[in-house]
């Protein structure tokens, strides 16, 4: 009796051992205690999955990643044991993006870790803007930024743009901050136009706009008098031909 249950014991502690480990994810940078990784653009991040515990027969379990559910493709050398993904350069999309390691013959065997990928808005150097007068003025800077830009302004010639004085409006949808003034005026509009993001962890990024108003040109009105004209030439040409017989005739 003693010597029949002590082989099924050894081989029940076996099964167990092989069925209640877990895996587990290493990376750089570390993940923190909220399962995300802090990381910035163009950056590399690294990320190992092994499974949890150390007994032999775990070795070789293979395993499975996933990128916001979608299956990595791996090399062969890469999925016994311990495989590892590299995501490099990292990029916009990446942000907010799941990576989730399981074991290939059991998927609820899992870990998940999530990207934070921190960015400051394109904000820099200075373009050179020509308008008409009467026409539409507008500015377009680049807001978008992980986390959000706190604040944006702009400013005319150094002091703080008046929305007011200058007939402008002033958007933001959380990608671009435009201002657009209607009916540009010289003595109103023309100058050196600046606008500032201010992010907690970016600091300050700006753009510089030099505007200038030019008089409104006098526009020749091409197309209409092209069209005019066709209609005028096909008139005489259907009232010749129309005519043809007589004209012939007259001729002779
Ligand atoms: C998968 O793993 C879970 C958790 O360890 C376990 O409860 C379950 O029985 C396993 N399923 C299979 C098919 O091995
Ligand atoms: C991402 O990082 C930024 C900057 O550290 C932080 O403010 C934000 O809360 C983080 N987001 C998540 C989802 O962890
Ligand atoms: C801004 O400065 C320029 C150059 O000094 C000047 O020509 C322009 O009139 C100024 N614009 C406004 C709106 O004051």
């Amino acid at each position: 009796m003693k010597l029949m249950f002590r082989p099924l014991l050894f081989h029940l502690l076996l099964v167990c051992a092989t069925q209640t480990f877990g895996v587990k994810i290493q990376s750089f940078p570390k993940v923190n205690s909220e399962g995300v990784i802090q990381t910035e653009l163009e950056e590399t991040v690294s990320l190992i999955c092994r499974p949890d515990g150390s007994h032999e027969t775990q070795v070789d379990e293979e395993l499975v990643w996933l990128r916001n559910g979608a299956v990595v493709s791996l090399t062969e050398g890469n999925k016994k044991g311990l495989s590892s993904v590299c995501v490099t350069p990292v990029i916009h999309d990446d942000n907010g993006a799941t990576f989730t390691c399981h074991l290939s013959k059991n998927a609820t065997v899992t870990a998940s870790v999530i990207l934070n990928v921190t960015y400051h808005p394109q904000l820099s150097g200075s373009e050179e803007v020509a308008v008409e007068e009467e026409a539409e003025l507008v500015l377009r800077c680049d807001i978008w930024a992980n986390p959000p830009v706190s604040s944006v302004s702009w400013t005319l010639n150094g002091s703080v743009v008046d929305l007011l004085a200058g007939g402008f409006s002033l958007t933001n949808d959380g990608f671009t901050s435009q201002l657009t003034a209607n009916g540009v005026e010289k003595s109103l509009h023309e100058g050196t136009y600046q606008c500032t993001s201010t992010s907690l962890i970016y600091g300050k990024h700006s753009k510089q706009f030099s505007v200038t108003v030019t008089e409104t040109t006098f526009k020749f009105p091409l197309m209409p008098m092209v069209a005019g004209l066709v209609v005028v030439c096909l008139t005489v040409l259907l009232a010749v031909f129309s005519r043809w017989d007589k004209i012939t005739k007259c001729c002779k």
